[in-house]
């Protein structure tokens, strides 16, 4: 069925590096079908591979035979194509494609593979579902989009390595069939088939390693590592993603954060051409709940939160004044709307904060003959003048209000933030903006375990004058912690860790470990700690966020080549699947129903 016999040929050009330079020049391309027209007894195939698509010509009048077994070519086959190089006529050029200026006429061609129809076209995949695009995930990664999305990947991953080698750090694999390594979510586990009735553990972080390098004296240490996590997914959490992870022995918290920001600002100018400004600003984890409702606000806009509680006490509009005397919050937001928001819009507002428990939200829009606004007769000129001041409302201006829990107001709040960002497009394409995050609480109280839990991991350092209430008022005591957020995203987190082996026996007492217990979990680093620990810190990177912000992406699964589902199904592969019955045996294993 060959054409013309051309696979002595070797590739000589990528289809998408081809330009009016290459005009004239025999060229031998290889790629899929990705779309093909008959035009009036021409031939036009765009012919794609990893570097994008160039049209190439069948014309009768230039290759007859070509031509003729072209009419066999259909979408997706693989082709080998040999052909020259032209501009193409005047007035036909593609604007939109980069190679759009140019055109190959073909006088030999081999079809190296044909191609089922596949179950969406690759060129126009129209709205298409993710189970459909997981299933087929082979096809899904033919979109240019999504070729795109792996190749800024790996040379993010190129670059991040780039900067720790020149900045010192050593790379060290650490392993995945371990012991537990908490960071708050459920671990994997592996049955072990020697030691039977065992099981292994798979990393929730190299955590401990890492620490246990830094004992070791390797200073500087990095990886790229994979990390598994048995936790309910969501748009940004996979069960098993990437971090870029990082400790240094020596420092303190500035030497981190400068270094994670030349980090930033080398692997945004490598990869995107982009300057971004340092220092970043830094907020205590107070100032952002207090200010943003989030730990991880989104500082592209501003859209702060006002707390006026203290200004309606007294206040004649009973339900603020009943709020502050059970110890509630009253919320304040300024949004310089410019008119845009109608009576239907706040009310959509309304329903939108009562999905984080809100009962209501009050508004008042600041006119220049006084404020419109449902409870503006209740409230007095002092309490309008002290909200003006605290929200820097001026004419034109509307503020919202939500008065509940403080949690209520700040869940609230927070998400009305991002919610009126994208209605009133508050966000510029291109943007990037980064905040750390210090000062988190050392521990909170979970409902669900009844104790005290760490906020991130124990072996993070408190804040040395706060150890005194470590026992006596666990949730009072800073951590010594730190999270880099970029555009409303927690892509890193890290912090200065324990080397005392006396305050991390305290820690363990504090989160309700019993001795034994931590012996038998930790025992070997309580040990490690012993022998000569340096003073050490570190922090690692959600590198699937990173890569998800950096292409503007909407999901990690579209940077990640073969990611499961929110039920943490592979269905491509149909991972998770039942074993047989000798390998239950073989691992003493019994599944009960
Ligand atoms: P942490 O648990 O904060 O810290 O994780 C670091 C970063 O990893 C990313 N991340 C995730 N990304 C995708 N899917 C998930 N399920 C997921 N979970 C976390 C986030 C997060 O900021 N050992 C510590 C780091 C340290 O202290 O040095 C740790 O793992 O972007
Ligand atoms: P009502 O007296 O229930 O009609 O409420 C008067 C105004 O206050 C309306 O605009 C309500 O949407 C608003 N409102 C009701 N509950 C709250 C609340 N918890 N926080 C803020 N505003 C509220």
């Amino acid at each position: 069925m060959k054409t013309q016999f051309i696979a002595h040929k070797k590739r000589t050009h990528y289809c998408g590096e081809l330009s009016i330079e290459h005009v004239g020049q025999e060229v031998c391309l290889m790629g899929w079908t990705h779309r093909r027209r008959d035009h009036g007894g021409v031939i036009f195939i765009d012919l794609r591979d990893r570097t994008g698509l160039v049209q190439i010509v069948f014309n009768p009048e230039y290759n007859q035979e070509a031509h003729r077994q072209a009419h066999r070519i259909r979408s997706e086959y693989v082709l080998a194509a040999l052909g020259t190089v032209r501009r193409r006529p005047e007035g036909m050029e593609n604007r939109d494609l980069k190679t759009g200026e140019i055109e190959v006429f073909i006088h030999a061609f081999e079809i190296l593979n044909e191609a089922k129809t596949p179950p969406f076209s690759i060129y126009n995949p129209g709205d298409l579902s993710e189970s459909v695009r997981l299933r087929y995930r082979y096809l899904d990664l033919r979109r240019p989009e999504m070729q795109k999305n792996l190749i800024l990947r790996s040379r993010a991953a190129a670059i991040t390595r780039r900067f720790f080698e020149s900045r010192g750090f050593i790379e060290v694999e650490t392993p995945f069939l371990t012991k537990s390594t908490p960071e708050g979510a459920r671990d994997y586990l592996v049955p072990s088939r020697i030691n039977k009735g065992t099981f292994y553990a798979l990393p929730q972080s190299p955590q401990l390693f890492k620490q246990l390098l830094m004992i070791s004296g390797f200073d500087r240490y990095f990886q790229i590592v994979r990390c598994f996590r048995d936790e309910d997914l969501r748009a940004d959490r996979q069960p098993e993603f990437t971090q870029v992870d990082i400790e240094m022995s020596f420092v303190d918290e500035n030497d981190i954060i400068s270094t994670m920001e030349d980090y930033m600002v080398y692997l945004f100018r490598e990869c995107l051409g982009i300057e971004i400004k340092t220092p970043f600003p830094r907020l205590t984890y107070r100032e952002a709940i207090t200010r943003y409702g989030k730990d991880n606000p989104d500082l592209r806009y501003g859209l702060e939160i006002a707390d006026v509680t203290d200004l309606l006490g007294s206040s004649e509009f009973t339900l603020f004044r009943e709020v502050v005397s059970s110890g509630g919050l009253v919320g304040a937001m300024k949004i310089e709307d410019d008119r845009k928001l109608s009576r239907k819009d706040l009310d959509s507002l309304r329903d939108y904060v009562a999905n984080f428990g809100a009962k209501g939200l009050a508004w008042a829009r600041i006119n220049p003959e006084g404020w419109t606004s449902p409870i503006a007769k209740f409230l007095s000129e002092d309490e309008k003048a002290g909200i003006l001041t605290r929200t820097e409302a001026k004419e034109g201006d509307l503020i919202v209000f939500v008065a509940d829990t403080p949690k209520i107001v700040r869940e609230s709040l927070g998400n009305l933030r991002s919610h009126l960002a994208n209605k009133l497009e508050l966000i510029r394409p291109n943007t990037f903006v980064f905040a750390w995050i210090t000062e988190f609480p050392l521990m909170e109280y979970s409902e669900t375990e009844k104790r005290f839990v760490s906020t991130h991991h124990p072996f993070t350092s408190p804040v040395m004058e706060d150890v005194e209430h470590l026992l006596t008022d666990p949730g009072r005591v800073r951590a010594r912690a730190y999270d880099l957020v970029l555009n409303g995203s927690e892509i890193g987190g890290g912090s200065i860790r324990i080397h005392d082996q006396k305050i991390q026996a305290l820690i363990f007492k504090a989160l309700g470990l019993s001795e034994e217990e931590a012996r038998s979990k930790f025992g070997f680093f309580l040990e490690a700690l012993e022998y000569g620990t340096p003073p050490h810190g570190g922090i690692a990177f959600g590198f699937d966020r990173l890569v998800m912000i950096m292409a503007g992406a909407d999901s990690i699964r579209d940077v990640i080549a073969f990611p499961k589902t929110q039920k943490a199904t592979c269905l491509l592969t149909e991972a998770p699947s039942p074993v047989s019955v000798e390998q239950l045996l073989e691992l003493s294993l019994k599944i009960v129903k």
